[in-house]
């Protein structure tokens, strides 16, 4: 780990003799400027894929410090929920593979690469992949027959061919694609999902959000300033899909043990979920209106094309 940084204006800081808080301004405050810059840039230019390149390297350098100091993710390895979608992953792997021999997989933005760690050894499954910035752990993948380009989504996919992808997963990705970049980023996945495929997405939400690094420094419903350009409410991300003809094929919500469990979507359960989010938000209580957001599963979306 290279523990000397050198931000924005050119000072250098010793990201191991510092404390969580301290590592977190610093993040606020690089992840803020890298952002704003990313988004002056035109939309799917080599200029903004470089630099975001750039960018996500020099935040992963701040946040393998952040992991370093933080007991609780050190305790857990990875955080709660993502354990919780991979095991759902891995349901829907179970259940395409019921009736279908070979299934083609998608990993939008795998960072620590701790799904398909989780998944690779599955039989008759190939797998796909992309990051704008490939962590170690995901790079060694690439000699296991996974493959795993550095590359923005909208990049790699179109060197995919169409109807190609059975299951296209990201979690906590979509929300770090550029606003200028979304709706053509998602048309492209539709194009490239088989026409019996699955969209599953983690989105984090953004009626209770900010939740990426400026959620210390902004109250809730602010807008993000970090890397997440795209944190919207449920109702939002779901209208983007339905305009592109994608629907929901389950709705998800999670147990008390935290896991995701699914219920076949339909119009009126697909309305009500949509309907009780502005309801939910009246909840004064900040740590119920969250544990709720949660549990009725406002940040997962297994969606499908329209047929
Ligand atoms: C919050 S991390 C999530 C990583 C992983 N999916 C997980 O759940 O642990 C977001 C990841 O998306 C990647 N990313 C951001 N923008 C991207 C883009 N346009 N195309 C591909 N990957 C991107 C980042 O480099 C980062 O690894």
């Amino acid at each position: 780990m290279q523990k000397y940084y050198i931000d924005k204006n050119n000072q250098k800081h010793n990201l191991a003799s510092m404390s969580i808080d301290q590592l977190n301004l610093l993040n606020y405050q690089e992840e803020c400027y890298f952002a704003s810059r990313i988004r002056k840039l035109p939309a799917f230019s080599k200029k903004r894929s470089e630099y975001s390149h750039m960018a996500y390297e020099k935040i992963f350098q701040i946040a393998d410090f952040k992991k370093l100091k933080d007991k609780n993710y050190r305790k857990k390895g990875a955080n709660g929920s993502t354990m919780s979608s991979v095991e759902l992953l891995i349901d829907l792997i179970k259940c395409y593979k019921k009736i279908k021999p070979k299934i083609t997989i998608y990993e939008a933005g795998v960072g620590s690469a701790y799904a398909i760690n989780k998944i690779k050894n599955i039989p008759n499954i190939k797998i796909y992949g992309c990051d704008v910035f490939l962590s170690d752990e995901a790079k060694k993948l690439k000699s296991e027959n996974i493959n795993l380009e550095e590359k923005s989504l909208y990049d790699h996919l179109k060197k995919i061919p169409d109807n190609f992808i059975d299951i296209f997963y990201a979690d906590n990705v979509l929300e770090h694609i550029v606003e200028d970049e979304y709706e053509d980023t998602i048309k492209l996945i539709f194009k490239k999902l088989k026409a019996d495929g699955v969209m599953y997405l983690v989105i984090p939400n953004g009626s209770i959000g900010p939740s990426d690094v400026s959620r210390y420094y902004l109250k809730e419903g602010s807008k993000a300033l970090g890397f997440h350009f795209m944190e919207r409410s449920y109702k939002e991300n779901m209208e983007t899909f339905m305009k592109f003809h994608i629907r929901s094929k389950y709705l998800a919500y999670r147990n008390k043990e935290n896991k995701l469990k699914l219920i076949k979507a339909n119009l009126f359960f697909d309305r009500l979920k949509i309907l009780l989010e502005s309801k939910l938000l009246c909840i004064k209580d900040k740590k119920r209106r969250h544990k709720l957001f949660k549990l009725l599963g406002y940040d997962t979306y297994i969606l499908k094309k329209q047929k």
